[in-house]
C-alpha cells in the first residue's frame, strides 16, 4: 500500500509539530509547511527526528506562495490525501480585542492570519482533490468561534475568524461531498502551546479554565496538543468515512455549557 501524502499548515506550532508525531508513525508521508526558514534549528530538528517528515516554507496568507507550494507538493508527492489546516493564532499583537479598541489594520491582519490562511491551502488543496476525486480536509476552529469569552477571552476579529471557519468547511462539505472530499473542522479548547505563553502564567486563566474545562478540574492543566492531533488522525482516517461537515471540539466540556 502507498503511504498518505498529509500536509499539515502551521506545522511548527505546538499542534502541528503533535501532528507530525501521530500522522508519521500512522506511517504517512507528512508535509510540513510553516513561516519558519529552512534553515530555523527547529525547522532542522524536525526533518533530524522524522525520516518522513518533508518541509516547505510558506506564508499562508500570501496566496501565490501557497498556490506554488501545493504545486510543488503536488509534483513532488503526486497528490495530497490529507489536509490538516492548523495555521492561526492570536491577533493580541496586531491590536486584536474587545471592538470599540479594535483598529480595522488590527481586524485585517487577525483576519489574514486566521482565514484568509485557511481558505487559500484549501483552495489549492481542493483543486488537486478535484483532479484526484478524493481528499480530507481538517480546518482549525475554536471554541472561541462558537461561545463568547470572559474579558480575558474577548478577542472579536479571533472569534469571527473561528466561526467563518466552520461556516467556510461546511460550505465546502456540500459542495465537494459528490467528489468524495471531506471536510471537517477541529475547535480546540485551550491547549498548552506557545500561542497560550500568556494564558500559562496567569492564575485568573487558570481559575477560569478550572469552570471552563472542567474535565481537568482541580489538576492546574490545559488540554495537551496531542489530543487534538489525535482527534485529527480519526477525522482523516478512512474509518471516519462517513464524517463530514462536522465541528468538533475537542475543548474539555467548555462548549458544552
Ligand atoms: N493553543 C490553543 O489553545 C488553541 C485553541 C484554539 C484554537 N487554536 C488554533 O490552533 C492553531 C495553532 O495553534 P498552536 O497552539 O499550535 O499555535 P502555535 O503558535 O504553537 O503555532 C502556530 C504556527 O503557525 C506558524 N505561522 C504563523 N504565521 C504563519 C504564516 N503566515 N504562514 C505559515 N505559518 C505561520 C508559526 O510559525 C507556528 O509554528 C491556530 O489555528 C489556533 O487558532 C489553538
Amino acid at each position: 500500500m502507498t503511504s498518505r501524502i498529509v500536509v499539515i499548515t502551521g506545522a511548527l506550532g505546538g499542534i502541528g509539530l503533535a501532528s507530525i508525531e501521530v500522522f508519521t508513525k500512522n506511517h504517512d508521508i507528512v508535509i510540513g509547511i510553516d513561516i519558519k526558514a529552512q534553515d530555523d534549528s527547529l525547522v532542522m530538528e524536525t526533518k533530524q527526528k522524522y525520516d518522513s517528515f518533508h518541509y516547505y516554507q510558506t506564508d499562508c496568507t500570501l496566496e501565490e506562495q501557497v498556490k506554488v507550494t501545493i504545486e510543488k507538493i503536488v509534483s513532488d508527492f503526486g497528490k495530497i490525501d490529507v489536509l490538516f489546516n492548523i495555521i492561526g493564532g492570536s491577533g493580541r499583537r496586531f491590536g486584536d480585542g474587545p471592538i470599540h479598541t479594535v483598529s480595522l489594520e488590527a481586524y485585517q491582519k487577525t483576519i489574514e492570519l486566521n482565514l484568509t490562511s485557511q481558505f487559500l491551502v484549501s483552495k489549492y488543496a481542493v483543486i488537486q482533490m478535484l483532479k484526484q476525486n478524493s481528499g480530507n480536509i481538517i480546518n482549525t476552529g475554536s471554541v472561541l468561534g462558537m461561545v463568547g469569552g470572559n474579558e480575558m477571552f474577548s478577542t472579536v476579529t479571533y472569534a469571527a475568524s473561528k466561526a467563518a471557519i466552520i461556516g467556510l468547511s461546511r460550505s465546502m462539505a456540500m459542495a465537494y461531498a459528490k467528489n468524495n472530499i471531506r471536510v471537517n473542522v477541529i475547535s480546540p479548547g485551550l491547549i498548552e502551546t506557545n500561542m497560550t505563553q500568556r494564558a500559562q502564567s496567569n492564575e485568573d486563566i487558570f481559575a477560569y479554565i478550572d469552570e471552563k474545562q472542567p474535565i481537568y478540574h482541580g489538576r492546574h492543566k490545559l488540554g495537551n496538543p496531542m489530543s487534538i492531533a489525535l482527534a485529527a488522525r480519526f477525522l482523516a482516517d478512512s474509518d471516519a468515512d462517513f464524517v463530514t461537515g462536522i465541528n468538533l471540539p475537542v475543548d474539555g466540556g467548555w462548549t458544552a455549557q
